[in-house]
């Protein structure tokens, strides 16, 4: 079946950001559920410039048996990447784009299995950018029934913008 070659990974450029599809294209199901939900947890109120935080991404729903996300960070006026994306460890890797520069951090095959129970969370770097500019995350999720259908899942997204410190 043609469509196995996305089993690995999800496509970049689904974070539902900037025009962007979300996971939605694929999986057909509701769209932010309220009996689950997707948090980004490591933001402060105001980012320092040149910064590194630690993020922490997690969705969870009663039907969840795997998970998988995108994250993005944008310059929120131009859509232009905003720092620096890496992976804390093992669950996250980051693709990016040749021509636009921007990344995209997103879940690793094997770290779509739940953590706890109907939960499944991601850990990355952003590393800020050095000068003081207004900063756009863009995340879509998947709570997936792990039918092996694209039937049935719960999508997630998640629009958080940060400024700098003044
Ligand atoms: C271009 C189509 C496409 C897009 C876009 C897409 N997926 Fe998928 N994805 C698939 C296919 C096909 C499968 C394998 C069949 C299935 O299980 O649904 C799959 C499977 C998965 C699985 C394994 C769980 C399961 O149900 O088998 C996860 C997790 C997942 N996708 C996450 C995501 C996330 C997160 C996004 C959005 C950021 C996304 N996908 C966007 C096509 C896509």
């Amino acid at each position: 079946m043609l469509l196995a070659v996305y089993l690995d990974q999800p496509p970049p450029a689904r974070t539902g950001g900037f025009g962007e599809q979300t996971c939605q294209e694929c999986h057909w199901g509701t769209l932010n559920d309220p009996a689950g939900s997707l948090t980004l947890e490591g933001l402060p109120k105001s980012y320092a410039p040149a910064h590194e935080y630690s993020l922490k991404v997690t969705v969870q729903h009663p039907d969840l048996r795997r998970g998988g996300f995108q994250l993005s960070a944008r310059d929120s006026r131009t859509g232009e990447q905003a720092g620096l994306l890496r992976p804390l460890n093992e669950s996250v890797e980051i693709l990016k784009e040749s021509n636009s520069h921007l990344e995209y951090a997103i879940h690793t095959r094997k770290a779509t299995r739940p953590s706890a129970a109907h939960t499944v969370s991601w850990s990355l770097i952003w590393e800020a950018p050095p000068a003081s500019q207004p900063v756009a995350f863009h995340l879509a999720a998947n709570a997936a029934n792990d039918d092996d259908s694209p039937l049935g899942d719960s999508i997630y997204t998640l629009i958080i913008v940060k400024s700098a410190i003044e």
